[in-house]
């Protein structure tokens, strides 16, 4: 029996992760949204490309929550994306409604799945899915690591002129402007980037990739990424469902980790068929140490505005 993801919000990022993950062939996808026809029209749409993509992976589209019974996965994208000139932090208060109410019925249908949250401001919407939900915090995860890290991974490449799949890199921190790009762990083929570009070409990358959303979204200027978001969820859906144990970066509830207490903050963690089954610690500088906390103040700040803790 195939697994069964479902995909709440059938926007740009919904859809494109269904399609994304329908391709794997490994999952039925269930598509849900409030408006109606949408999520069955894109369903429909992508189940027709089922023989030309070779995937068997039944695609349903629905405004109600019965057809998402039994998920494994629950990725949440509802919710609105910012217009240019808005910070993901001034979506706070019309998102957290839209969150809560997703989520107490991701859990009414589907206790045991695993949540994870792509709507904006990132952590503060993964942090309040968590607390909703009370799932335990392996079973919550939130996506924006690695749209962060392929964000810098890709402009690495550009700059050497180099495969992407040499490129690794490592961005901790909440997914916002405080966000903390470690350009001493970058490597291509191994070779850290601080022997292979100079300091100011480094900065140039580390603040173009801080601002990537920021640069897609005045370029697109109604609404924010969406394909190389939908890869990213794509890949932890990958992770989860075939227990490949990578370790990726991605948001995680902490509890002392990183010196950091009862917070959603981007760190590397082994994603697989339990969820978030370690939170990787890195040995940071002091200087990455501050610039962790401090983004780590910026998500206690909305998680304070929304009276969580
Ligand atoms: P979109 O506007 O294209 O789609 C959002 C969809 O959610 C709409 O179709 C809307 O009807 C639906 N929706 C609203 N309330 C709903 C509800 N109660 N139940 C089900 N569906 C509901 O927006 P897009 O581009 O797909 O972005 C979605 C969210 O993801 C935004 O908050 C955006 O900022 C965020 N985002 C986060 C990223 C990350 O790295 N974590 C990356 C890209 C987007
Ligand atoms: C981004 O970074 C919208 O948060 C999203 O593109």
């Amino acid at each position: 029996m195939r697994k069964k993801v479902t995909i709440m919000g059938a926007g740009n990022v919904g859809a494109s992760c269904a399609q994304r993950i329908a391709e794997r062939g490994y999952a039925d996808v269930v598509l849900v949204d409030i408006i109606e026809g949408l999520p069955q029209g894109k369903a429909l749409d992508m189940l027709q490309s089922g023989p030309v993509v070779s995937s068997d992976a039944r695609l349903t589209g629905t405004n109600s929550y019965e057809e998402t019974a039994d998920s494994d996965i629950a990725v949440i994208t509802s919710g609105v994306p910012r217009k240019p000139g808005m910070s993901r932090d001034d979506l706070l208060l019309t998102n957290m409604e839209i969150i809560k109410g997703v989520t107490e019925n991701v859990v009414r249908y589907s206790p045991n799945c695993i949540i994870i949250v792509v709507t904006n401001p990132l952590d503060a919407m993964a942090q309040l899915a968590l607390h909703v939900s009370r799932f335990p915090r392996n079973r919550v995860i939130g996506m924006s690591g690695i749209l962060d890290t392929t964000r810098f991974r890709t402009f690495l490449a550009m700059e050497l002129d180099v495969s992407v799949e040499d490129v690794y890199a490592v961005v901790l921190g909440g997914h916002g402007d405080t966000m903390v790009p470690i350009p001493r762990l970058a490597t291509v083929g191994g070779i850290p980037i601080t022997e292979l570009l100079p300091p100011q070409v480094i900065e140039r990358i580390v603040e173009r990739t801080i601002k990537g959303g920021g640069e897609i979204v005045s370029l697109l200027k109604a609404g924010s990424a969406y394909y190389a978001p939908a890869a990213a969820v794509a890949q932890m859906v990958d992770s989860i469902i075939l227990d490949k144990k990578r370790i990726l970066p991605c948001a995680a509830y902490l509890e002392g980790e990183y010196g950091i207490e009862g917070l959603f903050v981007g760190v590397p963690v082994k994603l697989g068929a339990r969820g978030i089954e370690q939170i990787m610690e890195i040995r940071l500088t002091p200087e990455e140490d501050a610039a962790l906390k401090k983004s780590a103040e910026a998500v206690r700040e909305l998680i304070q505005v929304m009276k969580l803790g």
